[in-house]
C-alpha cells in the first residue's frame, strides 16, 4: 500500500489500544507491556505501528499501573482510564463517549501482540473498507491454539462467533484458527455492539469477542482476514510467550540487517536489539550481544564474545573482538580493540589501538567519569586508565601502566609504570 493511499485510508480511522490488564500470568511487579522485547518496551511496537499508519486519534486504555505506563508513551496518545478491569469489552466501553460523534472506522488492538506488522494491519484496514464490512477481524492459523479465542464458522464458512478457551465445547478445542484481538469496526456499530455485551458468567468479565456473535445475529456484515505469517498473532501472556516473541523478533532483526548487507555469522548466538543500526559489510561474529541504541559503521568486525551496550557509537572499519565490553563509548575509524577489554564512558579518536586487557576504570563509586583517547594513540596491553583522564594524540602507554585520574598525557609521549610516568617522546616517522 503506497503512502498516499495509506494516508487517505487513515483519515477516517481512529485507533484504540487495549492495555489496562493486570498481566497476572507474567508474575511480575513490572506491567507486562513494559517488559523488554529486543531492547524496547513491548508496548512501543504497537504504538509505533499505529503512528506509522498515521491514525487520526489514538486512544490507549490503561488501568493497572497506569502512571508507570503513561511515562513511556508518546505525547499524542490519548489515555483513557479503565477503573475496574472488567474485561476487553468494558475497556473499549470507556472510550465510547470520546468517539461518540466519529463516523469513520475504529481499529482495536491489544498492547500484548507486538509482532503484528504494518503491512498486515494496512491490509486489514484496506480489506475492511473495500468489503464495506461492519466489523473485520484479523485471525491467524496456529498449531497450538490453546489460550486463544477460537473462530467458530458456520456451514457456508462464514464466521458465527469467537469462543474463548474457557467456554469452548470439546469439538471446538481443536479449531486452529484463532482471534488475534485485532478488529476494525464501523464506529457507530461498535458503539451499539459493545453496549450489548453481557457479563461472561464464568470469568465475570465483558468480552469484546462477544460482539461478533451479537453482530452476526443482527445481520451485520462481519468479515475475517487471516495473517499470512502465523507468528504475527502471538499474544504475550506468560514469560514463555515473551521468550517465543523474542526469538521471532530477533530473527526479523537479523533478516533486516542481512538484507542491508550486514554479515551475521550465527543466528542462534547473536543478539541484536531492535534499535541497533549497522553499516554494510560489517561482520558480527558468534556470541555477540548488541543492546539498545547502538550505531556501528561499515566494514567493522564485532565479536566473537562481545557485549556492546546502549549509547555506543562505532565508526567505520573498527574491530571490537573477543571478550570485550563497550558501554556508552564512542570509537572512531580504524580502531582495534581485539581482546579482553572494557571501554566505558570513553571518547576514542581514529586509528587507536587498544591492547589486550585494557580497562577504563570509569566508576569511582559515585560518578561515571570520562576517558578521552585522541587519534593514533596506542594503549599498551593491560593498561588501566583511571578516569577522568585524557591521552593525547599519538601517545603510548606501556604494557601494565596505570594512568591515574585527572592526568593529561601529552601528545606523542610514552608513559609507563604504576602510576604511569613519562619516559620519552615518541618518534613518529
Ligand atoms: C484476548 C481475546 C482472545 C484472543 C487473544 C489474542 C478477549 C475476551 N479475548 O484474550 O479472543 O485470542 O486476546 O491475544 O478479548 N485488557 C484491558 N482491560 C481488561 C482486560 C484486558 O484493557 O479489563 C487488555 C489487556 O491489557 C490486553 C488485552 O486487553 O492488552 C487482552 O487482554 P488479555 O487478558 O490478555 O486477553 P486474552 O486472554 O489474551
Ligand atoms: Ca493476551
Amino acid at each position: 500500500m503506497g503512502s498516499t493511499s495509506t494516508n487517505k485510508t487513515m483519515q477516517s480511522l481512529n485507533v484504540i489500544i487495549l492495555a489496562a490488564g493486570k498481566s497476572v500470568r507474567m508474575k511480575s511487579a513490572t506491567p507486562k507491556i513494559l517488559h523488554s522485547l529486543c531492547g524496547r518496551p513491548m508496548i512501543q511496537y504497537n504504538t509505533d505501528l499505529v503512528r506509522s499508519l498515521g491514525s487520526l486519534k489514538t486512544y490507549i486504555v490503561l488501568g493497572h499501573q497506569s502512571d508507570l505506563i503513561k511515562r513511556q508513551l508518546q505525547k499524542n496518545m490519548r489515555v483513557v482510564i479503565q477503573r475496574k478491569l472488567l474485561g476487553t469489552a468494558d475497556a473499549v466501553k470507556q472510550t465510547l463517549p470520546l468517539i461518540k460523534g466519529f463516523k469513520g472506522d475504529i481499529l482495536v488492538l491489544c498492547a500484548d501482540t507486538p509482532l503484528l506488522t504494518k503491512e498486515t494491519i494496512g491490509r486489514l484496514i484496506k480489506f475492511h473498507q473495500q468489503t464495506k464490512a461492519d466489523c473485520t477481524l484479523l485471525s491467524c492459523a496456529v498449531n497450538d491454539p490453546r489460550g486463544y479465542g477460537r473462530i467458530i464458522r458456520g456451514l457456508n464458512n462464514s464466521i458465527l462467533a469467537i469462543r474463548e478457551e474457557k467456554d469452548t465445547l470439546e469439538d471446538e478445542k481443536s479449531i486452529k484458527e484463532i482471534n488475534t484481538g485485532v478488529y476494525c469496526f464501523r464506529s457507530q456499530i461498535l458503539q451499539k455492539a459493545v453496549k450489548a455485551v453481557n457479563l461472561n458468567q464464568k470469568k465475570k468479565e465483558f468480552y469484546l469477542t462477544d460482539v461478533v456473535e451479537f453482530l452476526v445475529h443482527n445481520n451485520a456484515k462481519v468479515e475475517t482476514l487471516q495473517t499470512e505469517d502465523a507468528t504475527e498473532g502471538l499474544g504475550i501472556n506468560t514469560r514463555q510467550d515473551l521468550l517465543r516473541a523474542e526469538k521471532i523478533m530477533r530473527q526479523r532483526i537479523l533478516d533486516r540487517l542481512m538484507h542491508q548487507g550486514v554479515a551475521i555469522r550465527d543466528a542462534d548466538t547473536v543478539f541484536i536489539d531492535h534499535d541497533v543500526t549497522i553499516g554494510q559489510e560489517t561482520t558480527i561474529y558468534p556470541f555477540s550481544i548488541i543492546e539498545g541504541d547502538v550505531l556501528i559503521g561499515r566494514r567493522c568486525k564485532i565479536g566473537p564474545f562481545c557485549h556492546i551496550r546502549s549509547g555506543v557509537r562505532i565508526a567505520d572499519e573498527t574491530e571490537v573482538g573477543n571478550f570485550t565490553e563497550v558501554s556508552r563509548a564512542k570509537m572512531g575509524k580504524n580502531c582495534f580493540m581485539k581482546h579482553f577489554s572494557f571501554l566505558g564512558d570513553a571518547i576514542v579518536g581514529d586509528r587507536v589501538n587498544i591492547g589486550a586487557g585494557v580497562v577504563t576504570a570509569n566508576f569511582d563509586g559515585k560518578d561515571k567519569n570520562t576517558t578521552r583517547i585522541a587519534d593514533d594513540a596506542f594503549i599498551g596491553s593491560d593498561s588501566i586508565l583511571i578516569a577522568p583522564l585524557s591521552i593525547g594524540e599519538k601517545a603510548v602507554t606501556g604494557a601494565g601502566s596505570v594512568v591515574t585520574r585527572n592526568q593529561t598525557i601529552p601528545k606523542e609521549s610514552i608513559v609507563v609504570g604504576v602510576p604511569a610516568r613519562m619516559i620519552s617522546r615518541r618518534t613518529i616517522k
